[in-house]
């Protein structure tokens, strides 16, 4: 949940006076801009008294004598070192300080924009995604001591359409961050079924829901097999977007790894950190982020968004190693361990979309690898895929949104990892060798020729140390990538 929701424009320097509280940046090596220098000409005296240096995230809250009001200087470090992503940054520290001193009514320039090579719509969508993002907790639960106050807030100078996308992006990130706080004896796949439900109450967006008996029945050998050992009903999702001109143009697909919780089935995981695995359903989070944004911003294009979910649970029923399954695409598939799970949905939700919607593109979002977090650790998300165009645009979007992506190999070396002794191919690759890859090299034999690439989110889904617009948790990683590269391709 995020404490802001809302933010509106104000142009006039003057209304400045109104607001309980007024935010400016201050560089290290400039000081303050020209509009915090014209609001207060006594403030360079408190402020070197203070000895307040503008130290990047550093801030100073300066109380005005004469009536109620208050300025907070936020410091943007050094000014040749200043990026969009430290903005966003800035932007959160600011509303921390601002729940912080519960303070209700605030007006904020748009902190250090003017260094910056970025047109107006960009830096007032990145001021709004780091205060409302960075103003993001999950109390849901507490039963007591929720602190519940609604902050009013206002941009200086601000552009109307930026405020207006990064509000709507924003929101659907945090809607993100909720649906995968929530444990799985609560976020179970009917729930996500039901979240889906609502998102399609809008007349552009269908839902398609199938149940275990329906998606086993038409092929799904793969996906059926990893919620043979799963209590809560399994539940396959679409989403279906129209907003083309054209009712036929082919749609751009988004699918969502649905793990509600992954115990590892028979191949069961070690007892530290498992609670972790109730967000093994992150990238189902993403895709209904992606399509609650999509549902505000009528982009005019079609798109797709599919949810393999289900618990991953040993048992009496459960898949067993060894165990050989037929996928949707005719494959067989050789379980070498249960925990190699999320691959096996997906194989069925990719081979499915492919075949049904012959769509443009598919991305699918996993929390697929813990080898991924030896890679890369929680800063950058792997990506694989087999279209060199989609990947670089990928790319050019994780620069813009600050959601950064580095690309693994897929060669055919790496491809032959997969293939199976027995069957067509197996889950693993080689023993303690490229997993990341292999995750994907597995994928890879369900996508035909459509243009496909591979999100392993595993280390940047949740972070474990509060950052200044992600706070410790569920990230919501995907989400702003996403809108952008539908922003890239529909522009180009
Ligand atoms: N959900 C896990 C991956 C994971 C691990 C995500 C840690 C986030 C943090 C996935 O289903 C899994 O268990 N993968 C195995 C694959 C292995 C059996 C080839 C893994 O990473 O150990
Ligand atoms: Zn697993
Ligand atoms: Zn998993």
């Amino acid at each position: 949940m995020s404490t802001l929701s809302k933010i509106n424009s104000l142009s006039k320097l003057s209304d400045i006076k109104d607001q309980e509280l007024s935010v400016f940046g201050y560089f290290e090596d400039i000081g303050l801009s020209k509009i915090g220098e014209k609001i207060n000409n006594q403030l360079n005296n408190v402020i070197l008294k203070a000895s307040f240096k503008g130290k990047l995230n550093s801030s100073l809250l300066i109380y005005l004598g004469d009536n109620n009001s208050k300025i907070l200087l936020i410091g943007l470090g050094n000014s040749k070192k200043y990026t969009i992503d430290k903005l966003r940054g800035c932007a959160g520290t600011v509303i921390k300080e601002i729940k912080k001193n519960e303070i209700s009514n605030f007006i904020i320039e748009l902190i250090g924009g003017y260094k910056l090579n970025v047109n107006k719509y960009e830096l007032t969508k990145s001021l709004v995604e780091g205060l409302i993002l960075g103003s993001y907790d999950f109390n849901y639960y507490k039963s007591k001591n929720k602190k519940e106050f609604t902050i009013k807030s206002s941009i200086l100078d601000g552009d109307n359409t930026g405020i207006n996308d990064g509000v709507i992006i924003s929101n659907a990130t945090c809607y993100s961050r909720d649906l995968a706080n929530h444990p799985s004896n609560i976020l179970t796949p009917s729930k996500i079924a039901d979240e889906s439900i609502k998102i399609a109450k809008y007349s552009k967006i269908k839902c398609k829901i199938f149940d275990r008996e329906e998606f086993t029945n038409i092929g799904m050998g793969s996906f059926s097999a990893v919620a043979k050992g799963a209590y809560e009903p399994p539940k396959f999702i679409i989403l279906e977007y129209n907003g083309a001109d054209n009712k036929n143009e082919r749609p751009y697909a988004f699918l969502g790894k649905g793990i509600t919780f992954d115990t590892g089935g028979i191949s069961i995981k070690p007892s530290p950190k498992m609670d972790e695995m109730k967000f093994d359903m992150c990238g189902a989070a993403t895709v209904l982020g992606i399509m609650k944004a999509v549902k505000e911003l009528k982009p005019k294009l079609n798109l797709i968004c599919a949810i393999a979910a289900t618990e991953n649970m040993p048992g009496g029923n459960a898949i067993k190693p060894g165990d050989i399954v037929k996928a949707y695409n005719g494959k067989t598939i050789e379980i070498l361990n249960t925990d190699a799970e999320g691959r096996m949905v997906l194989a069925d939700a990719l081979s499915y979309i492919n075949d049904i919607y012959k769509p443009q593109f598919m991305i699918d979002f996993a929390t697929l690898t813990g080898a991924v977090i030896y890679s890369l650790g929680h800063i950058a998300t792997g990506i694989m895929g087999n279209n060199k165009t989609l990947i670089n645009n990928i790319l050019k979007a994780g620069e813009i949104t600050s959601e950064r992506c580095w690309e693994l190999p897929l060669w055919d070396e790496y491809c032959e990892q997969v293939k199976s002794k027995i069957a067509d191919v197996k889950n693993l690759g080689a023993p303690g060798q490229a997993g990341t890859i292999a995750g994907a090299a597995f994928l890879k034999e369900f996508v035909n020729d459509t243009p496909w690439v591979h999100f392993d989110i595993a280390g940047t889904a949740w972070q474990t140390k509060d950052q200044p617009y992600i706070p410790s948790g569920p990230s919501g990683v995907g989400v702003r990538l996403s809108l952008e590269l539908l922003n890239i391709i529909s522009s180009s």
